[in-house]
């Protein structure tokens, strides 16, 4: 799409439909609510919307009415909310949503809560050439090889003259392959009046917002198309079949633009990056990546392969290697992995380690603190320095209540300890192996359970006789290396 060159300072508004049915999604979920690349279908077309600075924004609502109003309060409280009533129709849906229009005049967009991947490019692009040409109404059109189903676009030479719908269409308008994307530019003025005039004398017995083209050419309005040629940026989602064609398509090009960013990915048909990501150069995707939610990923980091993460913050240089990740932060230079669940409230420090099979929640773990083999922190706070031994577990939960542990700097935790919360570990500190820590180890203590170990010499030949066990025994004995 061409610069914008002249688009007025604020337009006076933008309409979102978003108030049909989406029966063919065969979802109790509202279609708009629909997921794609981390927001849901609605707020993609808000995002887009809000690229030409529309005075009042207005998204008309009709069906699964509570949940889409209740999505938009958390996404776009200043999006204003139309009903529209149970006459139905594209054009009924836009002239309840000018309702909510306070301009008198000026331009007005219509776009569709369903078209995901509609850019603010593409908007601005109508509107210069909207005003430029001083038309009274300019659609958005796309040539199809395949037209069966949309609105077909009349022409007169190169004046657009209507649009015929395709259960409306005559065999020779059928053959038309230029086709309605169902995004304008309107003069307020224009629309207002033509709406007035919208009967509903159609196959479908609705209120075509379409046929206000020919009806402002019969005002004397002139009235422009401008055909695209990113088809896809105008497709609807209709199904779920869509859904995921149209949000693999939207993937490959937020991952293109992280890649024309510096970022290297190996793969980027296993790489999927949410819109509201960001990542740092340098940083090397490797196969099998989700970037969900607001994830912050620093630069010259190496992420998978094989790891999700979702509202995580990574530090530059760090290396996250099949990990599981919610609402977390990883410190610069830190390392985790592999096989890693880091859950939400986890802080690892700079240079610091949570290794493979190990599980973390609401644990803040200090710079160079490390928790390298099959352990579990919970509801913990772990010093600068400190090494927690393989397979320790902070019991954080007695069945009722959940209790906090406190690790101080430099400590040594042995290997297999439970720690049982509430409990502190004093600065450099240290424990044996298999410690059951149910009381407080001051700073510089070893503590140690009392358990003795006890030999049972010959047990084995003598309680597990006729066993691989028995006979290695047996030779060793006889080999004189029982010792
Ligand atoms: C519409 C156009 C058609 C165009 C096609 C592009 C009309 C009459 N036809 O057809 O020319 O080629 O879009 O996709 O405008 N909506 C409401 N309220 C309603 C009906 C629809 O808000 O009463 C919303 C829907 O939620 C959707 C959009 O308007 O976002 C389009 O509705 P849809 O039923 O898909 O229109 P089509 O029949 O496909
Ligand atoms: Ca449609």
């Amino acid at each position: 799409m061409s610069e914008p060159s002249s688009v007025s300072s604020q337009l006076a508004g933008v309409v979102v439909l978003a108030a049909g049915a989406g029966t063919r999604m065969k979802s109790s979920l509202p279609k708009v609510l629909h997921p794609m690349c981390g927001r849901a279908l609605v707020h993609h077309a808000i995002e887009a919307a809000r690229a030409v600075n529309p005075a009042d924004l207005v998204v008309v609502v009709r069906h699964e009415r509570e949940q889409v109003v209740s999505h938009l309060a958390d996404v776009a409280a200043d999006a204003l909310i139309a009903d529209q009533d149970d006459i139905p129709g594209t054009g009924r849906a836009v002239q309840c949503g000018l309702e909510k229009v306070k301009a008198a005049n000026g331009t007005v967009l219509v776009t569709y809560g369903d078209v995901p991947l509609l850019d603010g490019d593409t908007l601005n692009g109508l509107v210069s050439a909207h005003e430029e040409a001083g038309n009274a109404v300019t659609v958005l059109t796309a040539l199809l090889d395949d037209a069966t189903g949309y609105g077909r676009i009349l022409r007169d030479g190169d004046a657009v003259t209507g649009i015929v719908e395709h259960k409306d269409a005559t065999p020779e308008q059928l053959a038309i392959n230029e086709v309605n994307s169902g995004i304008y530019a309107f003069d307020l003025q224009v629309l207002r009046d033509a709406l007035g005039k919208v009967g509903t004398d159609n196959a479908q017995g609705e209120m075509y917002l379409t046929d206000v083209l020919a009806i402002a050419r019969e005002v004397g309005g002139k009235v422009g198309a401008l055909p695209i040629s990113d088809a896809l940026l105008v497709e609807g989602v209709n199904d779920k079949v869509q859904l995921a064609t149209l949000g693999r398509e939207m993937n490959r090009r937020i991952v293109e633009k992280h890649m024309r960013e510096g970022v290297t990915v190996v793969d980027p048909a296993t790489t999927w990056i949410g819109s509201d990501v960001t990542i740092g150069r340098d940083t090397v995707l490797l196969p099998g990546i989700q970037l969900n939610g607001a994830c912050e990923i620093g630069s010259g980091c190496e992420i998978g392969p094989d790891s999700t993460l979702t509202d995580v913050k990574v530090g530059d240089g760090a290396t996250v290697t099949r990990v599981h990740g919610v609402q977390a932060q990883i410190g610069p230079e830190a390392t985790v992995g592999p096989f890693t669940y880091l859950r939400p409230g986890t802080v690892l420090g700079r240079k610091g380690k949570i290794g493979g099979f190990c599980e973390t929640k609401n644990a803040v773990i200090g710079d160079g603190a490390k928790v390298p083999h099959l352990s579990y922190v919970g509801d913990a706070e772990v010093g600068e320095g400190t090494n927690i031994g393989a397979a320790t577990i902070v019991a954080n939960y007695d069945g009722v209540n959940k209790h906090r542990t406190k690790i101080g700097k430099h400590v040594r935790v042995g290997s297999d300890n439970v720690l049982v919360a509430p409990v502190t570990l004093g600065d450099g500190c240290a424990t044996g192996a298999g410690t059951l820590v149910r009381e407080d180890v001051p700073a510089g203590a070893l503590g140690i359970n009392e358990v003795r170990q006890r030999n049972i010499e010959g047990w084995t030949e003598a309680r597990r006789a006729g066993t691989a066990s028995a006979k290695a025994a047996a030779e060793s004995r006889e080999n004189g290396e029982g010792k």
